[in-house]
């Protein structure tokens, strides 16, 4: 909620809550996610991953857990209870709605909420992982769009650099905006290499995206989440 927001007023503009989306699932959502974690902590913020709603978890003795989830957690600063970062955490490693309709879970957004607003209270800035793409519905009868509206989150999409990415990229940039939701910035991310005309294709993107690039990151199988997050700039 835009009124909810707790923003010291010496931090200012560049503490923001982020939603990260993707051109698709696989595309580098949660290593953006991480990267950005860690450059708003290089800025001295306090600033904490969620993951709202995730499917695909393990079994620990603390409950299901999730992978993407667990890396926002060891990412953030503070550390807040894993429920908060992850509070519908289900365990099929599938498309959200089947994997809560074969848990027999109903997701909603109330709970999603406030654990948004307890984050929102711990740290200047959240970054919000989302689902797969932007039309992956969050849960039955909830879009990914209603979460972000109801958060006023501003939202960066992350470009998978490959074959097909010009159209995967306009697509979504075109589907946020037809739901009124913010996009400030796009990430390009090599997660295969090598692309052949990989610099037209970004230099296409830059064309037909609207929004500044805040990053281009290469094929960096083993790069640390500072090496990353020093290649990223926070938007503006
Ligand atoms: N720039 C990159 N270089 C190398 N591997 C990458 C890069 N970006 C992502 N990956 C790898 O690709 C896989 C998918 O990334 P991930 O961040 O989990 O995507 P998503 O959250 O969109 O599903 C992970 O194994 C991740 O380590
Ligand atoms: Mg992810």
């Amino acid at each position: 909620m835009p009124g909810s927001k707790i923003l010291p007023a010496t931090i200012g503009a560049m503490a923001r809550d982020l939603f990260i989306t993707g051109t698709d699932t696989g595309v580098g959502k949660t290593q953006v996610s991480v990267a950005f974690l860690h450059a708003l902590r290089a800025r001295g913020l306090r600033a904490i991953g969620m993951k709202p709603v995730a499917s695909g978890c393990h079994w620990t003795p603390e409950g299901w857990r999730n992978e993407d989830a667990l890396a926002l957690l060891e990412a953030s600063d503070p550390r807040p209870a894993y429920a908060l970062v992850n509070p519908f955490a289900l365990t099929t490693p599938t498309a959200p709605t089947i994997a809560a309709q074969k848990a027999g879970v109903v997701v909603e957004l109330p709970p999603i909420l406030a654990a948004y607003r307890s984050l929102r209270q711990q740290a200047e800035s959240v970054v919000v992982e989302g689902v797969g793409g932007w039309l992956a519905p969050l849960a039955e009868g909830i879009e990914q769009a209603d979460l972000v509206r109801a958060f006023d989150l501003d939202l960066v999409l992350v470009v998978a650099m490959r074959l097909g990415c010009l159209n995967h990229a306009r697509l979504t940039a075109r589907a946020i905006a037809g739901d009124r939701c913010r996009l400030v910035g796009w990430v390009a991310n090599g997660v295969a290499e090598p692309l052949d005309f990989a610099d037209e294709y970004f230099v296409a993107l830059q064309q037909h995206l609207a929004v500044p690039c805040l990053g281009r990151i290469p094929f960096l199988p083993t790069a640390s989440a500072p090496e990353l997050a020093s290649l990223l700039s926070l938007p503006a």
